[in-house]
């Protein structure tokens, strides 16, 4: 049950301001990182596949893991978590979503004002330079290499250690800052610096509504908890605006 509270001040809302991780991509067959039973981290050990050091260690089979996710977010469809936002970001009279999440899902549901903090599995990059890739190949059994300098390709997301894209964090910050009522959807809230955007956004002044199954390490400083899956709430919120 949504309250009435909280329906007054989203209708109030000046800018709406969202903040996803990966459980929002859940219902749409996609694992998340930390549900223990289903976890993408519960089968592979984080530190073999998503940091520089395992990339300099065995470009293989992080290309590989790589290639394998590409291909499942490929497959996987928006659910209506994801164009509940995109209808929320037209409804608003200023929006801005902010995504841990590098699998697309958003720009596919229709959303438009979005920064991806951590990249996107769909774009490649060379490793040395930076410069995006758009069409490669290799021989079977290797991993693909820059066709300028011959360094390895590698997924255009960001690592653990490694920093986020400068610009991300600055339109993410400047949207907690001005926004009115922060959405935090499906995230375990313990990765940062993205986990810090909520109490950012509460000492400015919004609202943080959680929605989530789960209990996290936000639950208890949200002013909200909406404790559902994104693909029953979300709908339900943006139907209680009429
Ligand atoms: N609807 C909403 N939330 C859900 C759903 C659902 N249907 N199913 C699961 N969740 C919640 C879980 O309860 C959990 O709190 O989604 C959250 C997923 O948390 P994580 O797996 O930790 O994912 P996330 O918070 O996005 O991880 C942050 O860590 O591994 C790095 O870079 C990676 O972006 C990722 C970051």
């Amino acid at each position: 049950m949504i309250d009435t509270e909280l329906i007054i001040a989203l209708r109030n809302a000046r800018f709406i301001a969202a903040l996803t991780g990966a459980g929002i991509s859940a219902e749409s067959g996609l694992a998340t990182f930390r549900d223990a039973q289903t976890g993408l981290w519960a089968r592979f050990d984080p530190r073999e596949l998503a940091t520089p050091s395992a990339f300099a260690r065995n470009p293989k089979l992080v290309w590989d893991w790589y290639a394998w996710r590409r291909e499942r977010v490929a497959a996987a469809q928006p659910n209506a978590g994801h164009f509940a936002l995109a209808e929320l970001e037209r409804r608003a009279s200023d929006f801005m979503l902010i995504t841990q999440n590098v699998d697309g899902l958003h720009q596919r549901a229709g959303g438009r004002k979005l920064v991806e903090l951590h990249g996107n599995i769909g774009r490649v990059k060379c490793s040395r330079e930076d410069t995006l890739v758009e069409r490669w190949e290799a021989p079977a059994g290797e991993v693909p290499r820059c066709a300028h300098c011959g360094a390895p390709l590698r997924p255009d997301v960001v690592w653990f250690e490694e920093m986020l894209p400068e610009h991300a964090v600055a339109a993410a910050e400047d949207a907690v800052r001005r926004c009115d009522v922060l959405l935090v959807v499906g995230t375990s809230a313990e990765v940062y610096p993205a986990a810090a955007l909520p109490a950012h956004a509460q000492r400015s002044g919004a609202i943080v509504v959680e929605i989530n199954p789960n209990t996290t390490a936000l639950s208890a400083a949200a002013d909200h908890v909406l404790r559902g899956a994104a693909g029953a709430v979300l709908p339900a919120l943006v139907a209680a605006l009429d």
